[in-house]
């Protein structure tokens, strides 16, 4: 079904510019709506209407799907009076009705999915859903003999009921803190840290690296983002 909006929030969402950029844009004769150019940023127009920006036609989509590398010192919220939040580092882009998919800690790094796409963030949060998210985790020492096999089983970590099954890898010494990655299908409260707690094992430094089937982009630095592709978009709703 076709939306009536008007054209700059339409070029706004399509290009990811701001609505300031998007009326300069339209007042600069660059947008052109079934052949026309138009300089009213006002216009209002049917969302399947043709509408091409510098002769490149633009596709409109109600959604947007952004992956941040999430910097340590930001909060998962939308607003917050004390902390800077994630949407704040979606520079340039219309953060209107945007929200992260789930929660990373204060501290963790990595992998979070930003959008205003409230079925999807659902089929990724829901606990029925048993979504899998991979983090990579250092720790101030070794996990003992036996960790592995009890978080494989289910482990205890002082809940109502025991975590689902995890899968722990090893990936050695770093200087003089182990690195880990863990695969979980829950979203509990500090729910990593909690787990390797329970060995004594103090997490010093987590990264969510994989959600949903979709791994960060290496070339993110934190604070960096960009739109997910259509393939990735298409892994995730396949979740
Ligand atoms: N587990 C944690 O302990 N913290 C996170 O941010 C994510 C998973």
């Amino acid at each position: 079904m076709s939306d009536i909006i008007r054209l700059d929030r339409f070029i706004s969402e399509c290009g990811g510019s701001s609505r300031k950029q998007a009326v300069k844009i339209i007042k600069s004769g660059r947008v052109k709506v079934d052949g026309d150019t138009v300089t009213e940023p006002g216009l209002k127009i049917s969302s399947d209407v043709k509408v091409t920006l510098d002769g490149h036609a633009l596709k409109y989509s109600k959604y947007s799907y952004y992956m941040l590398n999430k910097p340590q010192g930001c909060v998962s919220a939308v607003k917050d009076h004390i902390s800077d939040t994630v949407i704040e580092y979606l520079k340039g882009v219309n953060a209107r009705g945007l929200f992260p998919v789930g929660r990373l800690d204060k501290d963790t790094e990595g992998l979070l999915i930003i959008t205003n796409d409230g079925e999807l963030c659902h089929a990724l949060t829901s606990p029925k859903r048993h979504v899998s998210k991979t983090y990579y985790v250092l720790t101030d020492k070794r996990l003992p003999r036996g960790a592995r096999a009890k978080m494989e089983e289910g482990l205890d970590i002082g809940d109502e009921s025991p975590c689902l099954p995890a899968q722990l890898k090893s990936k050695g010494a770093v200087e003089d803190e182990y690195a880990y990655e863990l695969t979980i299908k829950e979203g509990r409260f500090h729910q990593v840290k909690r787990m390797f707690l329970v060995f004594g094992c103090k997490v010093t430094y987590l990264k969510r690296i994989s959600e949903g089937g979709i791994r960060i982009d290496k070339k993110l630095k934190p604070g960096e983002f960009r739109s997910l592709t259509q393939g990735e978009l298409n892994t995730l709703k396949e979740e």
